[in-house]
This record gives structure tokens, C-alpha cells and sequence, in this order.
């Protein structure tokens, strides 16, 4: 049976990339399997367990250069010169036994040198082929310098904006997270991991990361496992699917059982569900880290539950390096174990190619912020941003605007825009919003400059003055407030998600001018801004967008583009309200529109239960902004949603379309959301899901109609047998530009 099963993959896998791809795939894999056995047949046990261990930046470290040469060294990180890593890679090449060349990891996350938006601003574009074009500029330019595995995606589901990594993930949707995360992978890995200007990807943090305890970074978390497989491990399953060469555990322990040594989801579900043949690495110092989580007595002991449990590689922690060769001795540790370790780690090694060029040579033209690198940063950032509010139309600027006042902490800051995980952008490359502004629309209006506050935490109002008195003298004040990068990312958690510093007060005292403001917020994660957005007349929400923030957001308060995107989180009113996320269960006792507020609750109130429902007394039944929202400078309108038939067969499809009219006088592009509701299942069912999304550019009065293939398997979940299927039953079908739309038809799915 299994063999059949086979046969019809096989045969599938062939009508979609053709019988000769099928065919050289296999010889080529069948070819590698052969040298890593030649291989593993002349290893010694030292070597073997060498390929293990990754270690950290040794250029200057004689100790960890010497175990390099001994050959007890897989891969380093953190080394980002060509030259450096030509030195190391001919240690290990001509100086080792065996001349097993190093991979080389860095962290590449948004960018290397033209760095893009942070990934969440990435998320937020809803184009995928755009995040995949980044990873493409990622890994030319980082490939260039001799890095060949990247840190990333990160595919963590966030639902809590307390989480400073949320800055990192695209957001808290399992569908849009799995698009974006293949795509990225699809970026780094091209087709052909061997071909020149590629990285191995790494689908990280397996599993459940951004479920932190109170967003508080690597803390526990408890995911059942039917939460596990409908929502957070669907966005690695699309990354292995993809071809992720390699997969992070992740630093929490989920119900009590570290990631870095969890074989249910390193074996069950990794390798025998999704048949992933890369490998596997700590994140770093984890292993021993499950000392501290009370999981392990010692080092030792670390190494025997990491390796048992199907780590391959160490990152930067010495456990397997001094202890995997007792265990082995001492018969805790099969030698297959370690065998199967070392033949996923080389097998990568082999299918990046580093057996034929281990060395990087020095390129021939400077790869680095390229004219076309610099466009698709630019790109990114400005389908990146989500228009929050603009009343009264007053974006884009009119040409009856002469002066502008440019004011805030976050107007001229080249080191902040770039947002975190960044250690190779450079600022002087990095184009401001001041500087933009100035340079592209300096002929058409007068800038005025105030900083108003040095950094987004200072306190200092002594330039208020200076920044009213710019205000005073402008047609439009041009807010720049949010975080600094150092403020979100990793171990930067917040309980309070709103403004730090004066930023708040900086705007109510530019209120006193009486000119409209537009403020641009850039941020790592939803803020809890309601208030200054309430105040301000516009706001544009730019996450950090890279080294191209600058042009994209001039472009924007001009007109010269439109804005598109859409926000991939839930916004909270206050952090109170968190976790907040679109796609939630319904109670027995769901919130109605209105609901009852604390000043409306009599005194002396006796107790009752009668009419209760599920909402806060304070901040009400619904968040400040839904998971989808964005505006643009025109408006959209959808109407005449239809399904090509009432009714499916589990095994079937429909399609289902809309009309959808730019009712506006610009141009523009709207994403247009689909989302569905299963009325009834074996297990209680999310009150909405999003199933797919179209980037749709419609002219001024241009109506289109958009269609979606629904395929019945969209429906499938994980239900009560903790099995993938479609459940039959009433399902409702939306369409809209946010999870709020109540656009919806009746969809009957059939046996
Ligand atoms: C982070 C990883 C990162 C690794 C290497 C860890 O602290 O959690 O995401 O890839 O460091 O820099």
C-alpha cells in the first residue's frame, strides 16, 4: 500500500514539474546518499559528533580554530567577511582528515546589507512574491560575503504584541505566516540550492515560541496538541514543503518538555509526518539551557535527551562536543543515532554544494545596495505600510500645501528605521523620511525641520518650544514617533504597549498649532495608540521599513503611491485585552454589538449570571483594529459575493467571487480577503479563518470582479480523532478587506 502511495506521489509530483525534473532529483539525491556513505564509512566517532557542533565566530579564538582543524567543528556562525570565512573553510577543507567544508549561518532575516521592512511590515504587504524577491536580494548579497545558511524565516504564530519577537514573525495568522514563510524559503533556496547566490533556510522556532506565557521571551508555553497541528505547526509544515533545508528548535518548553529535546515533534512529527530530510540545530545554548529549565541535571544529560530526541546539530553549547562519545561508549547512545545526525547535516552540506566550492571569491561588482536591490526595498516598505486613519482626505498632500514641518524622534533616524535583527545594514546607506522628503519633494514644498525629542524614550521637553514653533510656521506637521529598534525583537517584551517617553506629549503640544497632523508610527508590534491616532488627523503605520523607509514613506504623504497594505495582527485597544486575535473560538455566550459598560452598572447591582455574555467591563468586546485592516486614499466598495454552486462534495471545490470598485479618484490596489466560518464541527471552530488574499490594482471608477478557488480541503482540520479532514456540515464564505467584513454566503459541504 505504502508503495502504491508512493507510486501516486510520485506520479502527481511528475505532472507537476515534469518527468525529466522528478528523475534528475532523484539520481542527484540517490548520488549524495552514496558519497555521505563513503563518507560516514571513514569518520571516526570524534568527527562525527565535530559535524555536530556549531561554534561562534572563531576568527580570533585559537582554541575553536584548533578544534576546526582536529575537524571537530560542523559549522560557525557570526562570521560575516569573506576573507574570515575563506580562512576558516580552508582549515576544515585542506587542513582536516576528511575535508568536510564548514556551513555558515548568520542571522539574514530582513536583509543583509539593503535591508527590507521587518518581517512583520513584510506580512503586511500581503504579497509573497515581493517577500520572496527580498529573500532573493538577502541571500545574493549575503552569499556574496561566503554565508550559506541563514536564521531564518521565523514562523512563529504571534498573538500577543507583548512578545518583542512578534517584530520577527508575519503575524498571527496560520495561513498568511505558511504563504509568506514558503515564499521566503522559495527566496533564500531558489529552485536549486547549489546554484550560485542561494542560502539554506531555516524554519524557526519549532514550536510554539510566541505563545511565551504573558509575552514574556522564553517562557513556557501549553499548546494541546490539536491547537499545535490547526495553528502553529501548519506555517513549518508549508516551510518543509517548500524545501527549508533546515528547522530551529525553539528556546520554551511546551507542557513541560523542552523543544530542543521533544521527539514528538523532532521525530513524529518532523520526520515521519513530513518526511524532512534536512537538519535539525538548537537555537542557542539551548540544550544546556534545559538545565535551568530543570529538565536536565547536567550537561551530560543534555546531550543524551537532545540527541535521543532528534537534535542533529549543537548551536554554540559544548554538550554533544564533550559528552556524545562517552554516551555512545556507554551505550545510551546508538551509534545510528549519531549517524543520522551527521547524515542530515551533510546531506545539506552536499546539496549546497560545498563540496565543489567551498570557497566564496571576491565578486566581480559590488552587490551590496544596488540599484535594483535599493527598488525592491523600496517596494516592500511602501506596500509594508498600513493607513491607519486619514480624515477628511487630507493624504496625499495638495499642492496647496507649501510648508511641512518635520518633527519627532523618528524623522532622521537611520539606526531605528532599519528595526531589529539587523547587524550588516549599515546607517549611512539608510534614506530617512527627513532626508527623502528634502531630496525628492524639497522643490515642492518647504521643509522645516524639529526633532522635538532626541529618541522615542526621552523625556526631555526642553525642544517642545522649538517643534511648536515649526509647527506654528507649516501647513502640515509630519509626526514621527514609535519605537526604537532596540525595543522590539528578542528579550524586548513589554507589558505596556503604548508610546514611551514624552512621544504623547509631543503631539498634543503640537495640537496647540491648530495644523492637521499626520503622524508616522514606526514600530516592531501593534502599539496601544488609539488615543494619539484619535488625536492625529492622519496616521500612517510603517513598522520598521529598512533602508528605503525614507523614499517609500515620502512617496506615500505625496501621492505618488497609494497606500495597500494590511495589518497582520489584531490591534488591542490596551495590552490588557491580549491575547486578541481574529481567528478565536466562540464562547457559549459570545459579546453582543453592545455591550454593557462599567458606568451603566447600577449600584448595588445584585449578582446574577442571567444575560451575561464574554467581554471586559473596561475595554469592551472587541479590539481597537481587526487583523486585515487598512485603508487607502480611495475607497473601496465589494458587493455581489456568489459561490459557483450552494453546495460541495468533501472532495470538491467552488469558486467564489465578488465585484470589487474603486470608488475613488486614485488609483490603487486593495487586498482583498477571503474568509470562512464552520458553523458546527467535532471540535468548536474559530469564528472566522482566513483561506486567501489577491493584491487587486483596480483604476479610479474601474470595477473587477475577483474570484477564489475554495477547495474543499481549505476546510480540513485537525477535529476531535486529532486527524486532518474534512468535516461535512454549513459552512458561511466571506469576502472583504478585513476579518470584520460580514460579506458572507451560505456554503452546504456533502459526503
Ligand atoms: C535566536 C535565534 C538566532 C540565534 C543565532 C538566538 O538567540 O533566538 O533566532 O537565530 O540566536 O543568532
Amino acid at each position: 500500500m505504502a508503495k502504491k502511495i508512493f507510486s501516486l506521489i510520485v506520479f502527481g509530483l511528475m505532472l507537476i514539474v515534469g518527468p525529466e525534473t522528478i528523475f534528475a532529483q532523484k539520481s542527484a539525491d540517490a548520488a549524495i546518499e552514496k558519497k555521505i556513505d563513503r563518507l560516514l564509512g571513514k569518520m571516526t566517532l570524534k568527527e562525527k559528533i565535530g559535524q555536530m557542533y556549531q561554534v561562534s565566530g572563531p576568527t580570533r579564538d585559537a582554541a575553536a580554530m584548533q578544534l576546526i582543524r582536529e575537524g571537530r567543528v560542523g559549522s560557525v556562525l557570526n562570521v560575516n567577511n569573506r576573507e574570515d570565512i575563506n580562512r576558516l573553510q580552508r582549515l576544515a577543507v585542506t587542513e582536516t582528515r576528511l575535508g568536510i567544508p564548514l556551513i555558515v549561518g548568520r542571522d539574514v532575516i530582513h536583509g543583509y546589507h539593503t535591508i527590507f521592512p521587518i518581517p512583520l511590515g513584510q506580512a503586511a504587504t500581503f504579497d509573497p512574491e515581493l517577500v520572496k524577491e527580498g529573500a532573493r536580494v538577502a541571500a545574493q548579497e549575503a552569499s556574496s560575503d561566503g554565508i550559506n545558511w541563514t536564521f531564518a524565516p521565523m514562523l512563529d504564530i504571534a498573538r500577543d504584541a507583548r512578545w518583542g519577537r512578534i517584530a520577527e514573525s508575519f503575524g498571527e495568522d496560520p495561513f498568511l505566516a505558511s504563504v509568506m514563510g514558503a515564499a521566503m524559503v522559495k527566496g533564500f533556496q531558489t529552485e536549486r540550492l547549489s546554484d550560485k547566490g542561494t542560502l539554506a533556510a531555516c524554519a524557526k522556532h519549532f514550536i510554539g515560541y510566541g505563545a511565551a506565557e504573558g509575552g514574556r521571551d522564553y517562557n513556557s508555553t501549553n499548546i494541546p496538541e490539536r491547537l499545535m497541528r490547526n495553528v502553529y505547526f501548519p506555517s513549518f509544515q508549508a516551510a518543509v514543503q517548500a524545501g527549508a533545508a533546515t528547522v530551529m528548535t525553539s528556546f520554551n518548553d511546551n507542557d513541560g518538555v523542552p523543544s530542543t529535546a521533544n521527539p514528538f515533534i523532532l521525530k513524529k512529527v518532523l520526520r515521519d509526518e513530513w518526511h524532512f530530510d534536512g537538519f535539525v540545530v538548537s537555537d542557542w545554548t539551548s540544550p544546556e539551557e534545559m538545565i535551568n529549565h530543570g529538565f536536565a541535571a547536567d550537561r551530560k544529560e543534555a546531550a543524551l535527551r537532545s540527541v535521543n530526541a532528534g537534535l542533529d546539530m549543537e548551536m554554540v553549547s559544548k554538550c554533544y562536543l564533550n559528552n556524545l562519545e562517552e554516551l555512545v561508549k556507554e551505550g545510551k547512545v546508538s551509534i545510528s543515532t549519531i549517524d543520522n545526525a551527521v547524515r542530515n547535516i551533510l546531506r545539506v552540506k552536499f546539496r549546497l554544494g560545498l563540496f565543489d566550492h567551498p570557497y566564496t571569491d571576491t565578486p566581480s561588482t559590488n552587490p551590496f545596495y544596488t540599484d535594483d536591490n535599493l527598488a525592491k526595498a523600496k517596494k516592500a516598505a511602501v506596500e509594508s505600510v498600513v493607513l491607519l486613519k486619514n480624515t477628511n482626505h487630507l493624504l496625499p498632500l495638495t499642492s496647496a500645501v507649501k510648508t511641512v514641518a518635520v518633527i519627532g524622534p523618528l524623522a532622521d533616524a537611520q539606526h531605528d528605521q532599519m528595526g531589529t535583527w539587523v547587524f550588516d545594514g549599515e546607517n549611512g546607506h539608510t534614506q530617512t523620511p527627513l532626508m527623502a522628503i528634502r531630496k525628492m519633494y524639497g522643490d515642492r514644498v518647504n521643509v522645516l525641520y524639529e526633532q522635538g525629542l532626541a529618541f522615542c524614550r526621552d523625556t526631555n521637553k526642553s525642544r517642545f518650544p522649538q517643534a511648536l514653533e515649526a509647527a506654528q510656521k507649516a501647513d502640515v506637521v509630519f509626526l514621527f514617533v514609535g519605537e526604537e529598534s532596540i525595543m522590539s525583537g528578542e528579550a524586548h517584551s513589554f507589558s505596556n504597549l503604548g508610546f514611551k517617553g514624552a512621544q504623547s506629549e509631543l503631539l498634543q503640544e503640537l495640537k496647540k498649532s491648530g495644523k492637521p497632523i499626520v503622524m508616522v508610527v514606526m514600530a516592531g508590534r501593534p502599539m496601544t495608540i488609539m488615543k494619539e491616532v484619535a488625536a492625529a488627523d492622519a496616521t500612517l503605520y510603517v513598522w520598521h521599513p529598512g533602508t528605503m523607509g525614507g523614499p517609500a514613506i515620502a512617496d506615500l504623504l505625496f501621492g505618488k503611491e497609494v497606500p495597500s497594505g494590511k495589518l497582520p495582527a489584531t490591534f488591542p485597544k490596551e495590552s490588557g485585552q491580549i491575547p486578541f486575535f481574529y481567528n478565536h473560538n466562540n464562547t457559549g455566550r459570545p459579546a453582543p454589538e453592545n455591550v454593557m459598560t462599567l458606568d451603566r452598572i447600577p449600584l448595588n447591582a445584585g449578582q446574577t449570571s442571567l444575560g451575561n455574555t464574554s467581554y471586559y467591563l473596561d475595554s469592551g468586546n472587541r479590539p481597537w483594529l481587526p487583523f486585515g485592516f487598512g485603508l487607502s486614499y480611495t475607497d473601496f466598495a465589494y458587493g455581489n459575493l456568489q459561490l459557483s454552486s450552494g453546495s460541495m462534495k468533501k472532495t470538491g471545490y467552488v469558486t467564489v467571487s465578488c465585484d470589487l470598485t474603486n470608488n475613488g479618484t486614485l488609483d490603487a490596489t486593495e487586498v482583498v480577503q477571503l474568509y470562512v466560518r464552520d458553523i458546527a464541527g467535532s471540535i468548536t471552530r474559530p469564528v472566522k479563518e482566513l483561506k486567501g488574499f489577491q493584491r487587486i490594482a483596480l483604476r479610479s471608477g474601474e470595477t473587477k470582479k475577483i474570484s477564489f478557488e475554495l477547495k474543499a480541503e481549505d476546510l480540513a482540520f485537525y477535529g476531535i480523532d486529532n486527524v486532518k479532514k474534512v468535516e461535512p456540515g454549513d459552512f458561511l464564505i466571506f469576502i472583504g478587506g478585513d476579518s470584520d467584513t460580514k460579506l458572507c454566503q451560505k456554503l452546504i459541504v456533502t459526503e
